[in-house]
């Protein structure tokens, strides 16, 4: 129960690695506020966890909205039992690269990927302060540390570390701590049975796909005291893909060779 009287927020949560985060926290002693745009699975999430035995809260939130963080606050706010954790996880995708982008993908996903945690951090972390500190924890992606052939995501990625290390400098003064997961492929809606999908696997040494669940964990880890001297740190969640990839061909070949 290593979130045992704490609250959490998990944005983005009614599927994949928000919704598994989500079940896992709670069923770590955390009052979880389910927080999505999609109400339906979002509040179903949010039955099934309190079925187990757990505490959650469906809230709907658009994490691109100000007002809609307003509204969370005030939830939190009369639940009456402060806030320790928020994972800013709520995340889109557009596949056109630089010269297929529409402006509106551009906003949209910038909206989505970068101005949301930053709204996210700016209306939760004084909650943390109050309750004696907290854990932010904001996924990334291993676009956030490297090229990527879709140029708005990569770049609300890139954004998000550098607003993330900032914050964690920031917020120190009040005991919050603020740290990123960067997944490699993961088996989720965003991107099962996508070309990309099978692009990536074949690139990634452990050979196959995240579950959530392997994501959740970090999340979990980064959430808790586990981790209570890290902040402002990167975590690659990606079977050795940012490390060592760009030699998976040379030693699939290499074998195929010798
Ligand atoms: N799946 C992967 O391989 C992968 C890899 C790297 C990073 N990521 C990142 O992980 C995070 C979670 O992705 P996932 O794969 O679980 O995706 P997913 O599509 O399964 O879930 C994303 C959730 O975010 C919600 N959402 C979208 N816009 C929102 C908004 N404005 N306000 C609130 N909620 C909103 C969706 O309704 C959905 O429930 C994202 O930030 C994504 O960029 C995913």
């Amino acid at each position: 129960m290593r979130l045992d009287g704490k609250t959490a927020v998990v944005t983005g949560a009614a599927s994949g690695m928000g919704a598994t985060e989500a079940e896992l926290f709670a069923r770590e002693g955390a009052h979880v506020f389910v927080c999505d745009i999609q109400e339906s699975p979002g509040r179903e999430l949010a039955e099934r966890i309190a079925s187990n035995g757990g505490r959650a809260t469906f809230q709907r939130l658009d994490v691109a909205q100000d007002d809609s963080w307003a509204e969370l606050v005030t939830s939190i706010e009369s639940a009456g039992e402060g806030l320790h954790v928020l994972v800013n996880n709520a995340g889109i995708i557009v596949r056109d690269g630089l010269m297929a982008m529409t402006m509106a993908d551009w906003d949209g996903i910038l909206s989505v990927n970068l101005n949301g945690p930053m709204l996210g951090m700016r209306a939760c972390a004084p909650l943390m302060r109050d309750s004696g500190g907290g854990s932010i924890v904001n996924i990334g992606s291993l676009s956030g540390m490297m090229g990527h052939p879709v140029a708005a995501y990569a770049a609300s990625k890139w954004g998000l570390r550098g607003l993330s290390k900032s914050a964690a400098l920031e917020l120190a003064d009040w005991r919050v701590r603020v740290n990123m997961i960067h997944p490699g492929l993961v088996h989720t809606p965003l991107i099962a049975g996508t070309a990309a999908y099978d692009a990536m696997r074949s690139m990634t040494p452990l050979d196959r796909a995240a579950r959530p669940d392997e994501v959740a964990a970090v999340a979990l880890f980064l959430a808790s005291d586990d981790s209570s001297f890290l902040t402002g740190v990167d975590v690659p969640v990606d079977g050795g893909f940012e490390a060592v990839s760009a030699y998976r061909r040379v030693w699939q070949d290499l074998r195929e060779r010798s």
